[in-house]
């Protein structure tokens, strides 16, 4: 059995950080993808180029076996989906799991939730049990919980569900959103364990301060949704650089970001922030011309024009014993859940 499935990465628009400690955030899904193709093995191999993780290979009673080439901290994603999917459906089969990613990792762009939801959804696929998208949202959240020690659930559920939503404590609305974008890429990569950390840090030894910050950007990104059901851009990049201003202070910026942020300012953008957990990756602007993009080149960052609102996680192809199936009519399939 073969099985292709993909997610997409995101855009925060607003409400990074803040939505981890309660408060609404505005989420898009962009058209740049991770494709993740699965294929019957005796042991769970994983090839990717993209993602810099080179023949991670795992073997039963040896698990999580790697080469010196991997980088651990995607692979963490990796072994951690892997042993969440186990908890919840027991001994998945072996396969052969290749990655391909358009996604810049590390990018504050969602490649991890983009990596790991689409996993989920093939490697049980390929075990036999077809979940729900909201039951593999819910076990991409806790493999991020598990390896940056917080999540809100908001990359994980815009990597199942696409689209562009209003997203708090696990819920999530869809907003029609036309508001044109572009990103930044600082070339940096990020951990949003460190940001989010970092975060925790200042919240442990200001809260009143702190959380008075967090409650202002919940209030910043109740006023945003209004904006865009409007599509009033100027409203929305004011509100954008009131949200940086308040991102800047809970220490998560970075030289390189507010260079960008700076730049595409001065080259007529209405507004621009970080996006994601900061502390290098990403910026989004809105532009009012085509100047934005090289106001983010002068700022030192590379421009990436996107899409926004794109299709979530599919199953975009299932071949079983030799013939092929489209993913209406799905493979031969099992749903055996461990609890029955
Ligand atoms: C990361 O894309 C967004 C953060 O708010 C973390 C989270 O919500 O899980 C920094």
């Amino acid at each position: 059995m073969k099985i292709r499935a993909s997610s997409p990465g995101k855009a925060i628009l607003f409400g990074e950080h803040a939505v981890v400690y309660g408060e609404p955030a505005i989420v898009t899904a962009i058209d740049r993808r991770t494709y993740v193709e699965v294929e019957d093995s005796k042991n769970i191999e994983i090839i990717s180029e993209d993602l810099e993780v080179k023949g991670i290979r795992i073997r039963p009673g040896k698990r999580f076996e790697t080469n010196e080439d991997v980088s651990f901290r995607r692979a963490s994603y990796i072994f951690t989906a892997i042993k969440v999917l186990e908890d919840e459906i027991g001994k998945i089969n072996g396969a052969r799991v290749e990655i391909k990613s358009d996604i810049p990792i590390a990018s504050g762009l969602g490649s991890s939730a983009a990596l790991v939801v689409p996993l989920i959804a093939s490697l049980a696929f390929h075990s036999g049990h077809e979940l729900s998208k909201d039951e593999i949202r819910k076990l991409g959240w806790r493999v991020e919980e598990e390896v940056q020690g917080a999540s809100s659930g908001v990359d994980t559920t815009i990597a199942t569900f696409g689209g562009t939503i209003l997203y708090r404590r696990g819920s999530y609305k869809e907003i029609r959103c036309k508001v044109p974008l572009v990103i930044g890429f600082s070339g940096k990569g990020s951990s949003t364990k460190r940001a989010l950390e970092e975060v925790r840090r200042r919240m442990r030894k200001n809260p009143e301060i702190i959380r008075g910050i967090m409650r202002g950007i919940g209030q910043i990104t109740r006023k945003a949704v209004i904006a865009i059901r409007q599509n009033n851009l100027e409203d929305l990049g004011e509100l954008m650089n009131l949200n940086q201003g308040l991102l800047y202070s809970l220490g998560v910026s970075s030289r390189e970001l507010d260079s960008m942020i700076r730049c595409s300012l001065e080259a007529g953008a209405m507004g621009a922030k970080i996006t994601g957990a900061g502390m290098g990756g990403c910026v989004i602007a809105i532009p009012n011309r085509n100047e934005v993009r090289v106001g983010i080149r002068l700022g030192g960052g590379i421009p990436i024009p996107v899409r926004t609102g794109e299709r979530g996680l599919e199953i975009e192809s299932v071949e079983d014993r030799g013939k092929r199936n489209n993913k209406e009519e799905g493979g031969e399939r099992r749903n055996k859940r461990r609890s029955g």
